[in-house]
């Protein structure tokens, strides 16, 4: 059996892109685990505006020169297998609303049922964030809409570039 690191998180999502909340929550987790395990997903269902390479690289660079341990890797397949085989004995999932609760419930049972020696741990979304979705974002960014502060800078250029507006 893998040993288990009780102090490493996974933190998956689609990211597509990073947003300010997804940092949020990112933060908050480095001040309760040793590392954390940014775990973005290919997720061909929600047909990405960005690459899986664009959407690591993103992320990537919110980190890059910071002394912040955190580690960012595609996953594919099961997500709890991918937590128990590097040894994480949780997953860390933002909750921003109500609306929220009812699919993270459903996400956090099935993990449960798939992989009982990982849990899932959930953190409040930072009240500033509550209500941005990264297809909201892009949604505001495709019509020329400011999203500063929403997003990295970085990431709010490649949304301009992305949709021909630079
Ligand atoms: N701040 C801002 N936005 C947030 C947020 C936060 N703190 N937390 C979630 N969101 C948004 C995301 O931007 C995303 O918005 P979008 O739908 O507009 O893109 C939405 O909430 C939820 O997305 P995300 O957190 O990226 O999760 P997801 O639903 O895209 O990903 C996985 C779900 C990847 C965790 C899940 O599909 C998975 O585990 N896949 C692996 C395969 C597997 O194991 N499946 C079995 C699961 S039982």
């Amino acid at each position: 059996m893998t040993e288990i690191n009780e102090r490493v998180v996974v933190y998956p999502g689609t990211f597509d892109p990073i947003t300010m909340g997804h940092l949020d929550i990112i933060n908050r987790a480095l001040e309760l685990f040793d590392k954390v395990v940014v775990a973005v997903a290919r997720h061909p269902s929600k047909t990405p505006l960005f690459t899986l390479e664009e959407r690591l690289q993103m992320i990537e660079q919110c980190f890059k020169g910071t002394d912040k341990k955190v580690e960012i890797e595609a996953v594919s397949g099961l997500l709890v297998e991918y937590a128990f085989n590097k040894g994480a004995k949780s997953i860390v999932r933002g909750l921003r609303a109500v609306s929220d609760f009812e699919y993270e419930f459903q996400l956090a049972l099935m993990n449960r049922r798939l992989q009982r020696h990982v849990e899932t741990v959930f953190l409040m979304t930072g009240f500033r964030w509550i209500y941005i979705s990264s297809s909201i974002i892009k949604d505001a960014a495709q019509h020329g809409g400011d999203v500063t502060g929403l997003v990295p800078e970085h990431v709010q250029h490649n949304l301009k570039e992305k949709y021909g507006l630079t």
